[in-house]
């Protein structure tokens, strides 16, 4: 069986919850629609001060994203605390760009931490190394005033080492006064341009932030975007093939997917994942070794919105009966190859394989190479018991007499397809 080296950060937790919620939510959340709004938009300081101005989120009530999140059975979530346009939710000393400062007029950030914990969630800061806001940061090829030649010009005004100071005491007060704070997600490194170098671990100052981070909170979580690899990798918005590897060595996972291909509140994204395709994803991001942390970007007035509020119901009631086939569950080991439309989860400690049926076919599952290892099957929704066969009786008709190795043997599964999304087949291995 698979199993990527240790880090420094405790990741036991994290490959045995594989579910996580990921919010955007930030000033984007008023134009509606895309959090690099300003990016593609090209919007300067001075035009994007008027959500600043609105910002008034009436209707925010934590407690209700928490049992949203944790009905969906998800176990942690990593939440915004500054994204790209450098606005932030929590009260921090060190700028006036943040929620107090907003109709708003509190700090969003702290409400937020006690209601996950509340469910029993894990909690993640995602927080953003770009920032649009800050009047140190300088202007690279993807900064709103890109085109700006004049605002390109007054980089040598610029001192990013302020930034830099800005960001790790930024960081700072984001672990130390929130109590333990389980992940910690940067986002992102830029790679250079023709006119422009970008930005990386020597702009971040990353290891020097490390150290500092790993001394406040030595088992925290940290992702691959500071320009160092540390305890996670984060596919984003596709999903692998395969465990993903470092250097030919598996590594800790975690895709992040929207619902919608946007990260903040889209009002007009019509692209919305189904229910179907998101219990797929979870599943097959767990059955190659990996988590799901899925997005959702609040509105304005502070909620979830009804298509997001549907998937995550939906997702909840798949979870009821199959949760099982998630937590504590891993890439099945490399003997046992899931038959086509279907993908095997594994529980090392209970040692039980989990068939999760993507297309239901008719009467007949074939499993190689198992025949001698399984003792059990049921369906997992109902606990309704699945017949295995050895043979196939049909089969041996005329001429077409199936020749098979008595590793193979043959689950009889009902003709109609059990009314869930993503049936799943339980086999207790001997
Ligand atoms: C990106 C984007 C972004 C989003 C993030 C999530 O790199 O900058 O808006 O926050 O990925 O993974």
């Amino acid at each position: 069986m698979l199993q990527p080296a240790k880090t420094d950060g405790d990741t036991d937790w994290f490959v045995h919850d594989r579910f996580g919620l990921f919010i955007h939510w930030g000033l984007y959340a008023l134009p509606a629609r895309h959090e690099w709004v300003r990016h593609h938009e090209r919007i300067t300081n001075e035009q994007y001060e008027k959500y600043f101005k609105r910002f008034d989120p009436d209707l925010y009530d934590p407690a209700l994203w928490a049992s949203a999140a944790s009905g969906a059975g998800m176990k942690y979530f990593v939440v915004t605390t500054k994204h790209h346009e450098g606005f932030c939710l929590w009260d921090s000393d060190l700028t006036d760009y943040k929620a107090p400062n907003t109709p708003a007029g509190r700090d969003l950030l702290v409400p937020m931490v006690d209601a996950f914990r509340e469910k029993g969630m894990k909690v993640g800061f995602y927080h953003s190394l770009l920032d649009w806001h800050h009047p140190d940061y300088t202007v690279d090829h993807i900064h709103p005033n890109r085109d700006n030649l004049a605002e390109r010009e007054k980089n040598k005004e610029r001192n990013l080492a302020l930034y830099r100071e800005y960001l790790h005491g930024q960081t700072r007060e984001l672990l130390t006064r929130f109590g333990k704070v389980d992940i910690l997600w940067y986002d992102f490194s830029i790679g250079p341009s023709d006119w422009n170098e970008g930005k990386g671990k020597k702009e971040w100052g990353s290891e020097d932030l490390i150290k500092t981070i790993r001394s406040l909170q030595p088992g925290i979580i940290l992702n691959d975007r500071l320009q160092i690899d540390q305890d996670v990798k984060t596919p984003e918005q596709f999903q692998p093939r395969e465990w993903v590897r470092v250097n030919g060595k598996p590594v800790v996972w975690e895709a992040c997917q929207t619902l919608s291909g946007s990260w903040g509140y889209h009002r007009d994204e019509e692209s919305w994942k189904s229910v179907d395709q998101l219990v797929k994803m979870l599943v097959d991001s767990v059955s190659k070794g990996g988590n799901m942390l899925l997005n959702v970007g609040p509105t304005g007035r502070g909620e979830f919105d009804a298509r997001a509020l549907d998937r995550l119901a939906g997702l909840g009631r798949w979870m009821h009966h199959h949760s099982r086939s998630i937590y504590g569950c891993t890439q099945a080991p490399d003997e046992f190859v899931a038959p086509e439309d279907c993908r095997y989860t594994y529980n090392p400690v209970t040692r039980r394989l989990y068939l999760h049926v993507f297309s239901w076919p008719y009467r007949h599952i074939h499993l190689d190479n198992i025949g001698d290892k399984i003792e059990y099957a049921q369906l997992l929704n109902d606990a309704s018991e699945i017949k295995i066969l050895r043979s196939v009786p049909e089969a041996a008709y005329g001429s077409m007499v199936e020749e098979r190795s008595a590793a193979t043997i043959t689950l009889e599964i009902p003709v109609k397809k059990p009314d869930v999304t993503a049936p799943v087949i339980e086999l207790f291995l001997k």
